[in-house]
């Protein structure tokens, strides 16, 4: 069995799906079903006795305590967070209590139960923390891709408070010898994300009608990684990683904001016109950009390939195919997810 945290969010939820569908053990899946956690992304688990859920905070260390001596994993794996770049800098305090305080009270229970642990047991327990390109700060336009050794510079409360979480699991190897992995990963796209993110945000705003809101001069470059790729990823590390190691992962597709836009756009042309003959382009709106905005991430994913073999399975084209025909296939999941609370922050955010 291996315990799964913030299994109810988009990656989380992804990895759970394909961990089981792989044939992988049981999974104890806990989540505080924060805004964007969303048991819809497990439904097709119902009854799958592989799978139990449970509601919970990963700063709750009785409840992670007795859930993880009860169950026994073999592994962790934190996926949980606050993980959106613009919530953090409209409101940061959530940010500093579950990615830093969080993973603390995290790292401290899982402490604890693997010391308890013995023989083959503790001698391959692992945690593995899932982390973030946006650690290592911004490049410009000529730098060469974030390798594990480049230095970390965050630049929003979200990135930083992902690099305190990386310090923190750090730490608890060289200090504890507690066997973890970290995993620091580009831009995900795919099924169940949260239409707060760029590529969801403009497919569903463009089949409703709405601005399609490019920030700035919509030249920010950042690297796309199907979802299911970086879950595949991951189970890689977990199997073979080296313990103490980092690990970047990145789809070596790097791209401007405005040209991923446009892609969707043709798209959505091509698979649902607009019933006007016009093209969804029309839709862009440029708007004032975001505070202290990153210009670019690129990921150099060469060790994970030289060491682990892993090399991403879908190219930006077959991936991004795959995640509108998604959208296009599930819009009552689109429809639930679009509550009062996220008309709320959409109203915040795009207010002008
Ligand atoms: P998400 O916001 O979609 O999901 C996060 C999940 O964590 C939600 O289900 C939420 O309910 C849960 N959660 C939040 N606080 C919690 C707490 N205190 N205790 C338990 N559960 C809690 O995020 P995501 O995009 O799926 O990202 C998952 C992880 O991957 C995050 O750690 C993020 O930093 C990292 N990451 C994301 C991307 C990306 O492109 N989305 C890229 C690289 C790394
Ligand atoms: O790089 C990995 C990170 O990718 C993850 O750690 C984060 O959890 C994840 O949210 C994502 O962060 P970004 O800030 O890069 O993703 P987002 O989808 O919010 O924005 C992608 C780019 O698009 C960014 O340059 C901002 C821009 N953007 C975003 C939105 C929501 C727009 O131009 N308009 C928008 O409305």
């Amino acid at each position: 069995m291996i315990l799964v945290t913030g299994g109810a969010g988009f990656i989380g939820a992804n990895f759970v799906l394909d961990w089981l569908a792989g044939g992988g053990e049981p999974v104890v899946n806990l989540d505080k079903l924060t805004y964007a956690g969303n048991l819809e992304n497990l439904a097709s688990l119902q009854g799958d006795q592989r799978h139990v859920f449970v509601q919970a905070d990963i700063a709750d260390s009785e409840r992670v305590r007795d859930l993880m001596v009860q169950h026994q994993p073999r592994a962790v794996v934190n996926f949980a967070a606050e993980s959106h770049v613009d919530r953090s800098i409209h409101g940061p305090e959530d940010f500093i209590q579950t990615n830093i305080v969080g993973t603390f009270r995290l790292l401290e229970t899982v402490r604890a139960y693997w010391g308890d642990l013995s023989g083959q047991d503790k001698a391959s327990f692992r945690f593995l923390h899932v982390s973030t390109d946006e650690v290592y700060g911004s490049l410009a336009a000529a730098d060469p891709a974030f390798t594990e050794t480049h230095r970390y510079e965050p630049n929003s409360p979200y990135s930083a408070s992902k690099a305190a979480s990386d310090h923190l699991v750090r730490a608890y190897h060289h200090t504890y010898g507690l066997p973890v992995l970290t995993t620091n990963c580009s831009n995900n796209y795919g099924p169940y994300h949260f239409p707060e993110k760029l590529i969801p945000l403009m497919i569903v705003n463009a089949l409703a009608g709405k601005a399609l809101p490019v920030y700035g001069d919509g030249m920010q470059v950042r690297d796309w990684l199907y979802v299911k790729d970086h879950c595949s990823a991951i189970r890689r590390v977990l199997d073979a990683g080296r313990v103490g190691e980092v690990y970047n992962v990145g789809g070596w597709n790097e791209m401007p904001n405005i040209e991923i836009v446009q892609k969707v756009c043709a798209l959505l042309d091509a698979m649902r016109p607009r019933a006007d003959g016009r093209s969804y382009r029309d839709q862009i709106s440029y708007v004032a950009d975001r505070p202290g905005h990153d210009r670019r991430y690129a990921i150099d994913a060469r060790k994970l390939e030289n060491e682990l073999g892993w090399r991403p399975a879908e190219t930006f084209e077959t991936g991004i195919r795959k995640t509108v025909q998604w959208y296009l296939d599930n819009p009552q999941w689109v429809a639930h997810v679009q509550s009062g609370a996220y008309r709320d922050w959409v109203k915040i955010q795009y207010a002008a």
